[in-house]
Parts: structure tokens; C-alpha cells; sequence
């Protein structure tokens, strides 16, 4: 098994003291238990150690000399003092642990300055008590490399209790001997079924109350994705953001959101009966991508909104668009409104310095990360990061408890624990090697001649070219429009004959996700499949490209209220083939959705239009197999569920 290795920096400008101090620490490394691989190195200027910072990414620790450039300050003119070396290194890695070296009779405004910047700790420098503070840098290590749930479950795993409770594969006894289902056993590994355990075992806590091994896993993960509160979720991002928004929203208060957002948020405006104002995003309609909602329409929809309860957006967008979101925020909050931010795609993004701001260094009041997107979490596994200040818990832990299963996967929680670990112990290494690879990808797809990355330029609608907004370049979207191949042939060739599964396409692009999983070997099939379909030489083929989706029209009813009618069901053609009449003005009942893109053209409780029912006609009559989610057949017939006007007489118009 790989060991780690844990370095420690010290920054001390007196080359002399600094020999003494490395050799020293060093020294007590040997002799003491050192498990993580603690190692010493010096530097005596700030300009080598943010050098060693940016580029060492086994770098765990730094001890920064309280005299940096102040004995000196003439020959240090360019350089920085001790007090400015940590503020950089806390904006640039935030995850390092930062001690200082403090000057017994130096114990002044230095030092009160410095202790305002929330470093880890200090030692007095003339006691030379190498021992004693490797003791305490190595426990500090020790204690952020923790994963208290993972531990547990271990733990209790090993001692190999008697199960008298469920699941009912108790350990996977009712597996292993079956000569029917033992291989589903042999295929998936006796741990999966050993920690597949329940809310019985009291030593491995209760998400739904927790106050032990979970509790304290969550407040680890906090402190190092920079949140007030964490917590744990396993339904996925998706039940994420249907706990905040229940937590946020009474029935009949306004939400304002991004018509794009993830179909859960739609889901959850219904759960919570919120009156929710659609902002429309921007679209690159060149390349079918729906953008973020234009600064512009987000600043005046707050204005005409100022008694919304929140907003939600979603940065980075599954294209790797990030908003600027710090000045959404102060006018959002200037009107008191709450932002919670989707962050679904963007887990790592505390990690690296490429990525930051995060959302709640943004200053948003809630982030929802889907951790098993993109950090080695599994499938579900989601985090709720909180920095309300007016959060209230209790009735937050209603709500999610409301939408938690009371038989939570045990493994997932235990992947979040050790997901935030990795993060926090080598994400910063891992995220410089993807986005290396990044730019090899990028650099060796356009050298195909072919195929294209598209860079933000390409990538950006018109309407938010002005908006500050960033590229997240682990996203790679391609332009294949002159390979000869449809999308859809494309993707068959490159899985069928290169074993390549990309994640998403529109008519004209695929987008390839890199993540800290990506490897060099993977970058290069992909390389190499890409550059023979390039030169197969073939003529570019006529691409189908969707209709854009109709604007939104009007909201008659609350979706909630719209939702629960029973209603009736419209066709949307009648035997000629005509669009039905009686359609039109009616309100919708359900969400309809074409996938892709994953936009809802109809929410319960809009107004239908002409335009709208001819847009559905259309797709269901193009060759292209598009899902639309929310349609029902009656026979062949495809209809939708719309209120009837008794039901209609009998709600609350709200616009
Ligand atoms: C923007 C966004 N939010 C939320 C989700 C839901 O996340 P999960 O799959 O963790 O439920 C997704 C999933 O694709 C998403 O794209």
C-alpha cells in the first residue's frame, strides 16, 4: 500500500536558524512516530515558499517566521511580510494548516495581527522545542486526515458482530451460500454487504439525529469546505435541494430560479408549494447550449422581487460556466433574500485555487454539492453546505428528515467521509495533475484538425459576454461538426470500437468530463480514437438541430396547487393530425420536459400557447428520438394533463 508523505514548510528569512530548526524537526521525525511521513524543508524567502506551495502538493503545513523581513526591511523591500505570506497562503490553500514562529519578547501587534488571520497556532522560537512541535504539527495533520464515520464502520465491521437486525442479507449470509445468488456476492466484495448495516448499530450514529461518529465527520467536512454546517446526504443532490428549498419556502413565497435548473429544483418547487418567478438563461444557440441566466435579468428580477425568500442558481452549469456570484449576492442580500447555489458539478472546487471562488466564498447561504460527481464519493452521495446566518436548524432537520430514507447506505456515508479526506490531503495535487490533462486534451483534440474544443469565447451566449463569467476547464465540450459523424453515430463509434463512454452531447458537441479520476492513459485512447475517426476523412454531415424551446409564457396557478388537480387528458392532436383547439389557454398539470436539453417547457400551472403545443408536435414528429418526460399516451395518442375549468374556478390565480 502506497504510504502518504506530509511536508512542512518553514519560512524563515536567517538562513542559519532556519538549518538549525529543519535539521532539528527532521531529527524528531525519525525519532517519533510518524506515520503520515512528516518531513521538514526551509526556504527564507515568501517568494520561494509561495513558490514551494504553488508547486509541492504533498505540502500539509507551513510555519511562517513572526520576523519575516521586519529585522531587514531595507535589503526586503520587494518581499512581504509575515503577516501578508499568510494571508496568501490561506487564499491560495486554504486546506494547509499555518503556524507561526513567534519571538518571546515579540508577543505585540505582530502577533495579535497575525492570530487575526485564524492561523492554526504558534510556538515560541527560542525555546527550539523540536520534539514538542512536531508532536503537535503531526496530531494537526492527523486530526484533518481523520474520517471518524469511515473509522466506526471499520471498526465495527472487524469485530465481527452477531446480526439480529436488518438488512436481510445480514452480512451477506443469505448470498454466500446460495448456489443461485453467490456470484452477485463474489461480483460485488464481502465488505459491500459487512458495512451494509443499520440504524440498530448505536456506535455508528444516526444521520437523521446525529450526535456521534456522524456529527463529528460533518464537522470536519465544514471546517474544510469553508461552511458553517455540513451535512451529510444520501438521496443525492437532488432530495439537496428539495430539503432547502421545504426549509426556506411556505407554501405561496417566491422563489426565484434559473428556468435551466436541474429538474429537481422544479420537483421541489411543487414539494414546497413556492411561487417561483423563471428567469430565462442565455442560449448558444450555434451549439444548442442553454447558458447562465444574463446578469442583467438576474439584478432587475431581485429588484421586482424584493420579497422573495431566496434565488437558486446553478455554477458551474453541467458546461462548466460559473457565474461571478458575488455581486449577485450582495444584491440579493441587500433585499434580504437567501442564495443557494447548485454546485452539483463543483465539489472540488474549494481544493484549487484555478477554481475558487466557491460559492460560499461568494457569499452564498447555501451550497448543495453532488460529491460523487466529481469526487470520489459514491453514486448519491451529496453534501449541504450551510453559512446562513439566520439558519434554522430545527427546521431544516425536519424537512430533511422528511425526505431521508430511515435506512441510509452506510458506504455512501462512509465515501462522503473519505471523499472530503482526499480533498482536503491531496485535492490540491490531484486537481493541478486534471487540469493539466486538461490542457494536453484540449491541445491534442484541436491538433485532429477535425474536432474542436470549444473555449469560453465559443462557449458564451451573446447576452453574457459582459457578466464576468469563467470556464471550469474540466469540462471539455467539442465541436464535431465536420467529422462526418451524426452525434449520436459518434458516440456508437467511439463506445462500440474505442470502449469510450463520453457525458453528454448536444446535435454538434460532446462534452468529456475530467475529474481527479482521469488518468494519462485514458486522455491518450481518447486521443488516439479521436485522431482515427479524423482521419477517416469523412464529409461533414447535415446535423438535426432542436428547436429552441419557447419563452416562458404565464403562470396562472401555483405549480403545487396545479400539480395535485386531478385534471383531464388533452391530446395534442386531433384524428387529422391537427393541433387540438381546446388546448390552448388551458393550465398544465404537469412538467413537461424534453430530454435533451432537460428544460421545462411547460411547468403545472403555465398557460399553454399554439406556440408551445406546436413545439411538442415537432419533436414528436422528428426523426431525432427525443424523451419527453411528462407526455401521456392514451393509446397512441399523445396528450397532456391539463385542469379542467371546474378545477380551474376552484384555485387561487397568481398571475
Ligand atoms: C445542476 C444539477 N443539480 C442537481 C443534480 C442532481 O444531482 P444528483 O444526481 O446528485 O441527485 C444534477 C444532476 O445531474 C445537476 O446536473
Amino acid at each position: 500500500m502506497k504510504k502518504p508523505v506530509s511536508r512542512v514548510l518553514i519560512i524563515n528569512d536567517e538562513p542559519l536558524v532556519l538549518k538549525e530548526f529543519v535539521k532539528g524537526l527532521n531529527a524528531a521525525a525519525r525519532s517519533l512516530d510518524n506515520p503520515l511521513g512528516i518531513a521538514f524543508s526551509g526556504v527564507t524567502t515568501a517568494r520561494e515558499a509561495l513558490a514551494a506551495i504553488e508547486e509541492d502538493g504533498d505540502l500539509q503545513a507551513v510555519v511562517v517566521d513572526d520576523k519575516l523581513y521586519t529585522l531587514n526591511q531595507k535589503s526586503h523591500k520587494k518581499e512581504m511580510s509575515a503577516l501578508e505570506l499568510v494571508q496568501r497562503v490561506t487564499r491560495f490553500r486554504p486546506e494547509l494548516d499555518v503556524y507561526i514562529l513567534i519571538a518571546q519578547e515579540h508577543e505585540d501587534e505582530i502577533v495579535d495581527a497575525l492570530f487575526a488571520e485564524a492561523v492554526d497556532g504558534y510556538f515560541y522560537r527560542e525555546e527550539r522545542d523540536y520534539r514538542g512541535i512536531y508532536r503537535i504539527l503531526n496530531a494537526q495533520v492527523q486530526e484533518r486526515s481523520r474520517t471518524p464515520f469511515y473509522d466506526q464502520l471499520k471498526n465495527y465491521v472487524w469485530m465481527a458482530k452477531d446480526s439480529w437486525h436488518t438488512p436481510g442479507h445480514s452480512s451477506g449470509e443469505s448470498l454466500r451460500g446460495s448456489p443461485w445468488v453467490n456470484d452477485f456476492y463474489d461480483f460485488m466484495g464481502e465488505h459491500i454487504f459487512d458495512a451494509d448495516l443499520s440504524v440498530s448499530v448505536k456506535m455508528l450514529d444516526s444521520l437523521m439525529e446525529p450526535t456521534g461518529v456522524i456529527a463529528e465527520a460533518q464537522t470536519i467536512a465544514a471546517k474544510a469546505f469553508g461552511a458553517r454546517r455540513t451535512f451529510f446526504a444520501t438521496n443525492g443532490t437532488s432530495t439537496s435541494n428539495k430539503v432547502i428549498f421545504q426549509t426556506l419556502l411556505a407554501p405561496g413565497e417566491k422563489l426565484l430560479l434559473d428556468r435551466n435548473c436541474h429538474k429537481s429544483v422544479h420537483h421541489g418547487v411543487v414539494l414546497s408549494g413556492g411561487h417561483p418567478i423563471y428567469l430565462d438563461s442565455s442560449i448558444n444557440a450555434k451549439y444548442s447550449l442553454y447558458g447562465p441566466v444574463p446578469k442583467k435579468t438576474i439584478l432587475s428580477a431581485i429588484r421586482r422581487h424584493p420579497d422573495a425568500q431566496a434565488i437558486i442558481l446553478t455554477s458551474c452549469t453541467y458546461d462548466g460556466l460559473r457565474y461571478d456570484l458575488a455581486p449577485i449576492v450582495e444584491a440579493a442580500h441587500a433585499k434580504g433574500i437567501k442564495v443557494i447555489v447548485d454546485e452539483a458539478w463543483y465539489g472540488f472546487a474549494r481544493f484549487h485555487p484555478a477554481f475558487r471562488p466557491t460559492a460560499l466564498e461568494a457569499g452564498a447561504d447555501y451550497a448543495t454539492q453532488s460529491t460523487h460527481k466529481v469526487l470520489s464519493a459514491f453514486s448519491q452521495a451529496s453534501m449541504i453546505h450551510v453559512n446562513d446566518p439566520g439558519f434554522n436548524e430545527h427546521l431544516f432537520r425536519e424537512n430533511f428528515n422528511m425526505h431521508t430514507s430511515t435506512s441510509p447506505q452506510y458506504s455512501m456515508i462512509a465515501s462522503l467521509d473519505v471523499a472530503r479526506k482526499q480533498a482536503v490531503m491531496e485535492g490540491y495535487k490531484l486537481l493541478s495533475r486534471t487540469l493539466a490533462l486538461s490542457q494536453e486534451l484540449r491541445a491534442q483534440i484541436n491538433s485532429t484538425g477535425v474536432f474542436r474544443v470549444l473555449e469560453l469565447d465559443q462557449l458564451l451566449p451573446e447576452e453574457v459576454r459582459r457578466d464576468n463569467i469563467l470556464l471550469d476547464p474540466t469540462k471539455v465540450t467539442v465541436d464535431i461538426s465536420t467529422c462526418g459523424y451524426t452525434v449520436e453515430d459518434l458516440q456508437r463509434e467511439l463506445f462500440d470500437r474505442y470502449n469510450i463512454q463520453v457525458e453528454k452531447s448536444t446535435f454538434n458537441t460532446l462534452t468529456l468530463l475530467l475529474t481527479i479520476g482521469t488518468t494519462r492513459s485514458k486522455v491518450s485512447r481518447l486521443y488516439d480514437a479521436l485522431m482515427r475517426i479524423a482521419r477517416e476523412g469523412r464529409a461533414p454531415r447535415r446535423l438535426y438541430r432542436f428547436p429552441e424551446i419557447p419563452g416562458f409564457t404565464r403562470l396562472r396557478y401555483l405549480p403545487r396547487d396545479a400539480f395535485y388537480c386531478g385534471g383531464e387528458l388533452v391530446p395534442l392532436v386531433d384524428e387529422k393530425d391537427n393541433i387540438r383547439r381546446d388546448l390552448l389557454d388551458r393550465a398544465c398539470a404537469d412538467q413537461i420536459v424534453p430530454y435533451p436539453p432537460g428544460i421545462p417547457v411547460l411547468v403545472p400551472g403555465q398557460v399553454i400557447t399554439r406556440e408551445i403545443v406546436h413545439y411538442l408536435v415537432g419533436l414528436l414528429r422528428s426523426q431525432k428520438r427525443v424523451e419527453l418526460h411528462g407526455i401521456v399516451y392514451d393509446g397512441y395518442l399523445p396528450c397532456l394533463r391539463v385542469l379542467k375549468p371546474a378545477e380551474e374556478r376552484g384555485l387561487r390565480r397568481i398571475g
